[in-house]
């Protein structure tokens, strides 16, 4: 993960896609023959809302930008993943973008897809490999920095409070970026005050009914829980169900902070069960289509394209929900 911290450090830094893989021609998604750009999309799968919404908008924009969309839902499995990139390689797609379930374990087909002279985009998770010639461009959040803006938010929330806050967390799918980050950017955040103590973490594993889950047992085993800290709302929401259930009142009797902003959270927060959220944007579709027609014409793209994300209070949220996309 150090690797892939190191390689946004170089956010901007722009490289040549024919140097990073050898690979160029064609110019507009139709090359001027009749041939349409074909991208090979592999999806993580439809865990969350966040992730519906993500879908939803890379398909619209594909078809607005005149590209031939073959899209692969993997359902959460690397090994579904794997099979679609291969399937994509065999079919010859022009560009490949695919968004890892995990970090780790992409080499060998990512470096399949290099031998092809195929490009790679990376969309909103990245992958931790060393040889940073078998992607061309990640697109996607700072994860780490939404985990410090969770953290933050705390910090402040019980600045004038010196008793330990016992917090329970809910992972996302072990192994995947945003779960890591996420994880890691708040334990920084944090850990300049031993007050906060994480009493209690664990994958929810990015659903509804896997974060409920986690939550009640959390419930049954932690005697004190002051604040929940969830990796994705959807999880929040599963939490929130399994709190009312124990007769407790969310965002009062146990504060909560999550991730993603999804219209669903944000009712949640209008109604005092969310006490923050930190944004995470999945409309990736313009920006992603915007890439794959300049990787393939050969332009230079930015190695490290980040997404402009804020966060919401409850009052921001409710001021926000009539026109929330999401
Ligand atoms: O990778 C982005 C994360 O994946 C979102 O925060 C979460 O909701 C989704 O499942």
């Amino acid at each position: 993960m150090s690797k892939r911290v190191a390689a946004s450090l170089v956010a901007g830094a722009m490289v040549t896609v024919l140097t990073a893989c050898g690979s160029g021609g064609g110019g507009s998604a139709d090359k001027g023959s009749g041939h349409k750009l074909v991208v090979g999309f592999s999806q993580v799968g439809a865990e969350s809302g966040w992730r519906t919404a993500n879908t939803k908008s890379i398909q619209e924009s594909a078809k607005k930008a005149g590209v031939e969309l073959k899209f692969s839902d993997a359902q959460q499995k690397q090994e579904n993943q794997i099979k679609a990139i291969r399937s994509f390689i065999q079919q010859k797609v022009d560009v490949i973008a695919f968004s890892p379930v995990v970090e780790s374990g992409w080499d060998t087909v990512l470096k399949e897809a290099k031998d092809a002279h195929i490009p790679v985009v990376l969309t909103d998770r990245a992958v931790d490999s060393k040889d940073e010639s078998l992607y061309v461009s990640f697109l996607g959040s700072d994860f780490v920095e939404e985990g410090k803006k969770a953290g933050d938010w705390l910090v402040k929330e019980y600045a004038n409070n010196s008793a330990d806050v016992n917090i329970v967390q809910l992972e996302g799918t072990t192994g995947s970026a945003p779960a890591n980050d996420r994880k890691s950017g708040f334990a920084d955040a944090t850990k300049g005050e031993p007050k906060f103590k994480v009493v209690a973490s664990q994958t929810g594993d990015f659903t509804r009914a896997k974060g409920k889950e986690v939550m009640q047992a959390f419930l049954k085993s932690q005697p004190k829980i002051d604040v929940l800290y969830a990796h994705n709302d959807d999880m929040a929401l599963g939490a929130i169900q399994a709190i009312e259930e124990a007769g407790k009142k969310p965002g009062t009797d146990i504060k909560i902070v999550s991730v993603d902003g999804v219209k669903d959270a944000f009712t949640a927060m209008s109604q005092g069960k969310i006490n923050y959220d930190v944004e995470c944007n999945p409309l990736l579709g313009d920006q992603l289509m915007d890439l794959v027609k300049k990787v393939k014409a050969g332009e230079q793209v930015p190695r490290r394209i980040k997404t402009e994300e804020g966060t919401f209070t409850p009052e921001q949220a409710t001021a926000a929900l009539p026109n929330r996309q999401y």
